[in-house]
């Protein structure tokens, strides 16, 4: 990992967010092209962005990209899910424990800082202290006060940082709410925002299960989701399953 240069002045992307350029110009297609990259993740499903690790010039970025998947994620739902994951952004720049946003290479691709350290789904039980998960806890909080519920927050999402802080990425799912949302969205975030602290009590017990703690109980609208998830949790399990339970 090379070390990472100051963060830049920055022009807007269109998406009412911030766009980072200093690694220099923007991220773009023709830039990527040619570049060696490492897979992170293939995507569970051909509905999902590939994820890959780049270097340019010098500094490892992530590219979340769904430009070789069918036409109806490639047009439509994949730059749907990354708009969102946009907006999420835009609203948490500055947020220690958020990676800092790189920019839209287009309509099909978003540019964010690699975060080395890996996720907590390729850690062992008993290798993270408590105090990774009261750090994850307050930096969760810090999402929601900036309006911004994860809504599927899994070991996969979070990842152990260069000084075993917790980052968390992935905010495909997020919803994100403000003084001028309807009471639908608010309505959403407040059950999202349950969830990610309930899926925050759920991975420390599953670090450490010796120590006390409870995870609280699925609520409402959530609960319907969850059985929804589970539901199409194993139809996906029973196509492919790279991935175990959360
Ligand atoms: N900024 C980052 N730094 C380091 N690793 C990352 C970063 N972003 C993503 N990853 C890694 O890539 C994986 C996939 O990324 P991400 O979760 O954003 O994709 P996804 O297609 O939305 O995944 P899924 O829907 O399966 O959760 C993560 O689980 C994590 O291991
Ligand atoms: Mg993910």
């Amino acid at each position: 990992m090379l070390p990472q240069p100051p963060r830049g002045t920055s022009p807007m992307t269109g998406h009412g967010i911030t766009e980072d350029r200093s690694a220099g110009t923007r991220v773009t297609r023709a830039r990527l092209a040619g570049l060696r990259r490492r897979r992170l993740h293939a995507g569970r499903n051909v509905t999902k962005a590939i994820v890959d690790l780049v270097e340019l010039d010098g500094r490892d970025i992530v590219i979340k990209d769904v430009a070789a998947r069918p036409w109806p994620v490639r047009v439509w739902l994949g730059p749907w899910q990354l708009d969102r994951e946009v907006r999420a952004y835009g609203r948490l720049v500055g947020v220690p424990g958020v990676p800092r946003f790189l920019g839209r290479v287009d309509r099909q691709a978003i540019a964010v800082e690699f975060v080395p350290g890996g996720d907590l789904a390729s850690a062992r039980r008993g290798t993270l202290p408590a105090v990774f998960f009261d750090l994850l806890d307050g930096l969760v909080g810090r999402l929601h006060e900036r309006g911004v519920a994860h809504g599927d927050l899994h070991r996969h999402d979070v990842i152990s940082g260069p000084a075993g802080q917790p980052y968390v990425v992935d905010f495909s799912t997020a919803v994100v709410t403000g003084p001028a949302c309807g009471p639908l969205t608010r309505l959403l975030f407040r059950h999202m925002r349950d969830a990610d602290r309930r899926s925050v009590a759920k991975l420390r017990h599953r670090f450490l299960p010796d120590l006390p703690g409870t995870v609280p109980e699925r609520r409402g609208l959530y609960r319907l989701g969850s059985a929804l998830k589970r539901a199409l949790g194993r139809t996906r399990r029973g196509r492919a399953g790279r991935r175990g339970p959360s």
